[in-house]
């Protein structure tokens, strides 16, 4: 397709990519997951999903994508076989019911943003109730509405800009204020007093600590947190040109999401561990460390912390704008690929009709009783609830094991090599990665929705 848009550089599709895998997953579930699984263990499991059942999904996904030149309907169409279509639309609804939600969460970001502004240069009053704050804001229906509203404006518009001047051009600006960012409050952390603990509790492993449970969790958030599973990446690499080399993007990508999930972890641990009695405290809340325990910590025992908090939350946001970004472009270039609407059309119209969804995840969290009550999975309440829980157990793993198995088995190895091999794999086995699409990813996959079917397992 000569006139489709591509990113400018392989820096290009770099910077989008990890805008994507990096978001809420990094800076909210996977501190909170580490926390939860006791650290150490827990983390190492995790880096090697990620290794083992990421990267080479990572590198499928990319290269179905570069090689179709198309969204992932007609690119699992072309590439795979006719019968393979619907996993392509499995992923663009995914990327539907996602969004709904997401989006929501991203706003929360930028609300967290706007109190930590006003608490900077109005004073913070430790004797506020946080909790209770953030309960009465997740119950307003009117303000969830307000903030999805925002959110998804900003998405919308963005998408809209195209693929190298709305997308590429928006992750190159945030991406590096991202790290710098980053940067400053991970330095900043290690001169406080809880930093030795943090470290020890995320890289000292205990394999005494670490449960079944844990294992699943971690292969489930790898594939969550490099985007996989939905087609995001088969759609980003559909904008790559075959001068780019696939697995070394698909390696840089990984690498960075990974070490901002780890950075993030160890300056919320530090800011945590550094209060005493928190550690025990936060025990019954992880889900609220974000967006309840942290604000207050960052004016009460961060050093600089009036300035560092506003910078954190925008951290936040940048960071979610960049995933909500890749997760409508998902779905608005379904509409341009296959039914031939305009960007500008189908990125307004499919804006509006997941925003709708927002409204309606927003008003599931206490404000309107049906829809916020109703149960569907066990101890999933409500709309958020319910959708969060069919994301992460069912679409995302479904529509990864299918898409490794169509890599590893469906596509010619004439194809997937001349795709992958070129000059900048000299560290790359094909070999190796063929007997991980082919054998160790369904395997691994297959046990996550085993025991999401058969044991009720929850990763949401
Ligand atoms: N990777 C994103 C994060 O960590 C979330 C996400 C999952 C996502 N699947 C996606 C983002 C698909 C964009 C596209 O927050």
């Amino acid at each position: 397709m000569p006139n489709r848009d591509h990113w400018s550089s392989s820096l290009g599709f770099v910077l989008a990519a990890a805008g994507s895998a990096i978001g809420l997953g990094n800076l909210w579930k996977f501190p909170y997951i580490t926390y939860h699984n006791d650290g150490g263990a827990f983390v190492l499991v995790y880096l090697g999903c990620i290794l083992v059942v990421g990267l080479p999904i990572m590198i499928a996904e990319i290269m179905i994508g570069r090689k179709a030149q198309t969204s992932p309907v007609g690119a699992m169409r072309s590439v795979v076989g006719r019968a393979w279509a619907p996993v392509g639309g499995l992923g663009v609804l995914s990327g539907f019911v996602l969004l709904g939600f997401y989006s929501l969460v991203a706003g929360w970001s930028l609300r967290s943003f706007v109190q930590c502004l006003g608490w900077s240069f109005g004073g913070f009053d430790p004797a506020v109730d946080l909790g209770a704050d953030f309960g009465a804001m997740a119950s307003n229906g009117g303000l969830q509405a307000f903030l999805g509203l925002l959110f998804m404006g900003l998405t919308t518009a963005v998408v809209a800009g195209g693929v190298k001047n709305g997308i590429e051009r928006v992750a190159r600006i945030l991406l590096p204020v991202l790290f710098g960012i980053l940067a400053v409050l991970l330095i900043n952390s290690f001169r406080m007093s809880g930093s030795g603990e943090a470290l020890r509790f995320i890289f000292e492993p205990d394999f005494g600590r670490l449960q079944g449970r844990g294992i699943l969790e971690a292969l489930g958030h790898a594939f969550f947190t490099l985007s996989l599973g939905m087609g995001a990446m088969i759609t980003y690499g559909s904008y790559m040109s075959k001068r780019d080399s696939i697995v070394k993007a698909a390696g840089v990508v990984v690498l960075l999401d990974t070490l901002i999930a780890l950075f993030a972890t160890i300056i919320m641990f530090t800011v945590i561990f550094s209060q005493p009695g928190m550690r025990e405290q936060i025990g019954k809340s992880t889900a609220g460390m974000l967006f309840i325990t942290l604000p207050s910590l960052f004016y009460t025992g961060v050093p600089l912390g009036n300035v560092l908090a506003p910078l954190f939350y925008m951290l936040v946001a940048f960071a979610a704008l960049t995933s909500t970004v890749s997760l409508l472009e998902v779905v608005v270039s379904y509409f341009i690929d296959e039914h031939g609407v305009s960007r500008l059309r189908a990125s307004l119209l499919c804006g509006i009709a997941i925003y709708g969804l927002t409204i309606l995840c927003g008003i599931s969290l206490g404000s309107v009783d049906g829809i916020s009550n109703f149960e569907i999975f066990e101890g999933k309440a409500g709309l958020f609830n319910t959708l969060d829980h069919l994301v992460a157990n069912w679409l995302l793993p479904v529509g990864g094991l299918l898409t490794t198995l169509a890599a590893g088995w469906f596509i010619p190895k004439a194809v997937s090599r001349a795709e992958l091999l070129d000059r900048d794999t000299r560290f790359f086995h094909y070999g190796a990665w063929s007997f991980f699409v082919r054998f160790v990813s369904p395997l691994a996959v297959g046990t996550i929705l085993f025991f999401v079917i058969f044991k009720g397992a929850d990763f949401s």
